[in-house]
């Protein structure tokens, strides 16, 4: 069998995120996606990014048409990894290019550490209150 011309393209990089269930819907998805995106063009110099999508999972939709993704092949069927009957998702594909244009500025002079940055400043903060949390803070005492 020949296999689908996506998976011999040395360009091409495949996005798949999850984000902790008692975290939804705190943004960490929208953050994640532009980071892995700045970092798969900017830094590793892929072109185009595939991403599959379920038609019921609208956080996920909304994370990847906000990053620019457009729908390459509607209506495909995914395996739920834990059985189950498929379910129908669509797979979408973002170019390079078309990245770059959404960008301020336009232009591959793109730093992807900007985009870090606040994830980063956010992880350090959490572990930091978390660290307080198990001593107990200078305020609870
Ligand atoms: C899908 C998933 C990654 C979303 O993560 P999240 O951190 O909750 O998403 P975010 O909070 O960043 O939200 C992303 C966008 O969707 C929107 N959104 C969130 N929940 C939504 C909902 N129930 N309906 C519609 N839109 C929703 C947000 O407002 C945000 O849009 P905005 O940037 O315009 O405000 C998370 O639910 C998850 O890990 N699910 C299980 C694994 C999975 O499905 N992975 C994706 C495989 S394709």
């Amino acid at each position: 069998m020949e296999p689908h011309a996506w998976t011999t393209d040395p360009e091409l990089g495949i996005l798949g995120y999850s984000v902790v269930r008692h975290r939804w819907g705190s943004g960490f998805a929208g953050e994640g996606t532009a980071c892995a995106t700045a970092f798969a063009f900017c830094d590793v110099g892929l072109a185009r990014l595939r991403a599959t999508a379920l038609r019921a999972n609208l956080a996920s939709r909304r994370a990847l048409e906000r990053l620019g993704f457009t729908i390459a092949e509607f209506g495909v069927e995914e395996m739920p990894a834990y059985g189950g009957p498929p379910r129908l998702g669509d797979v979408y594909m973002l170019e390079r290019p078309d990245w770059l244009a959404t960008r301020p500025g336009g232009s591959s002079q793109h730093d992807s550490r900007a985009l870090r940055e606040p994830i980063a400043q956010q992880h350090e903060a959490t572990l930091i209150g978390r660290a307080e949390e198990a001593q107990g803070s200078p305020a609870s005492q």
